[in-house]
């Protein structure tokens, strides 16, 4: 078992990381039920795991109400975010109550989101279910829902309170959920962790195929590295909160390319996007091109995209900075970047050129 500290003050808290820990999540829980039944919040994907949860917490004491939602990113929508709380209002659920979020990001978006507003706030556990859940969005408290205008663009910041990752969950995700998930697991490597970047070329392959150890080590290393950011810059207003977003300018730009629709996963979008942000910043003179090669082979050889090709994307430079330009990360008119100066060098660069970005993207697009 692997505990992580995420060191916010008074509004800390523990990621608990062990395989076969949703069998004993109920111990873990205990401390927070108050002695009052806790509701459960999951997917309708989810329905096996929901049952163990709620068998580990019976088995501790703890009485649970499920309340299962569809799957997908329409679930983080205004209309499920008022019948949610409408029915945590109904089950009597009190400010000083732990709703538990059992699912990927969209629950655990979702549940957080209804957290921070039910009765003023009250408190909740995450408890994701996917590789990308576990690693990146259940730590740090950002939560938000969709609107039509775009996505995660109404929200709050609202720390969990307790995080449990099992990594088991992960032998039933499918296996292109799982490579997208581990395109932020790569990202901490290549944001300032050129050690844990050589650990990744070396060990992706034994992770992907459900080497536990692998995945128990990359999860920690990740879920550390994510403590680390979100404990000195809660709030994204540093700027060392935003290398979190390596990729994911050039990232938004694909998915948005695409509808954000299932043919290009976010994860996926975050692994051509990174290609990409090394790609531009080789071309710049800033990075060397081998390090540059090096992000493209490593997301090549376990097939994630790792070009415009790769990822489906045939449009033209302009039309993608185009979409980058209603990226909420929009600061002032102006659009910061995560370039790298190398492998684990990445910085933030808020003096880009988007024309050189368009001529770049044609340039890569035609390449490809
Ligand atoms: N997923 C980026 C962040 O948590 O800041």
């Amino acid at each position: 078992m692997t505990t992580v500290r995420v060191g916010l003050g008074d509004r800390s808290y523990d990621v608990v990381i062990e395989s076969g820990l949703l069998a004993r999540a109920g111990d873990l829980l205990a401390p927070l039920s108050r002695g009052r039944a806790m509701a459960v919040v999951a997917d309708a994907n989810v329905a096996p795991h929901l049952e163990a949860l709620r068998l580990s917490m019976a088995a501790a004491g703890i009485a649970s109400e499920a309340i299962v939602l569809p799957p997908g990113e329409g679930t983080k929508s205004w209309a499920q975010l008022a019948s949610l709380t409408d029915r945590l209002i109904e089950l009597g659920v009190e400010r000083g109550d732990h709703v538990i979020a059992l699912g990927g990001g969209v629950i655990g978006d979702l549940v957080g989101f209804a957290c921070s507003i039910l009765k003023r706030g009250c408190g909740f556990v995450q408890v994701p279910t996917t590789l990308l859940a576990q690693v990146d969005s259940s730590v740090g408290g950002k939560t938000a829902i969709n609107t039509p205008a775009g996505k995660n663009l109404v929200g709050a910041f609202h720390q969990p309170a307790l995080v449990l990752i099992d990594p088991q969950v992960l032998d039933t995700l499918p296996p292109r959920d799982l490579r997208a998930g581990y395109a932020e697991v790569v990202k901490y490597g290549l944001i300032d962790d050129p050690d844990f970047f050589a650990w990744c070329e070396e060990n992706a392959p034994a992770l992907l195929a459900g080497d536990v150890s692998a995945r128990e080590h990359a999860i920690a290393h990740s879920v550390a590295a994510k403590a680390r950011i979100v404990g000195a810059d809660e709030r994204e207003t540093t700027g060392t909160r935003a290398l979190l977003n390596l990729g994911h300018t050039f990232g938004h730009a694909l998915e948005a390319e695409v509808g954000f629709s299932d043919r290009l996963l976010h994860g996926e979008g975050v692994a051509a996007g990174m290609a990409l942000a090394y790609g531009f910043s080789a071309a710049q003179g800033l990075a060397p091109p081998a390090d540059a090669a090096r992000v493209v082979a490593h997301l090549k050889a376990i097939g994630l995209p790792h070009d415009l090709a790769s990822a489906g994307i045939h449009a033209s430079g302009a039309t993608l900075v185009a979409h980058m330009l209603h990226d909420k990360k929009m600061d002032a008119g102006t659009l910061p970047f995560l370039l790298a100066r190398g492998i684990g060098r990445t910085y933030l660069d808020k003096s880009v050129d988007l024309a050189a970005v368009a001529a770049f993207l044609d340039e890569s697009g035609a390449r490809g």
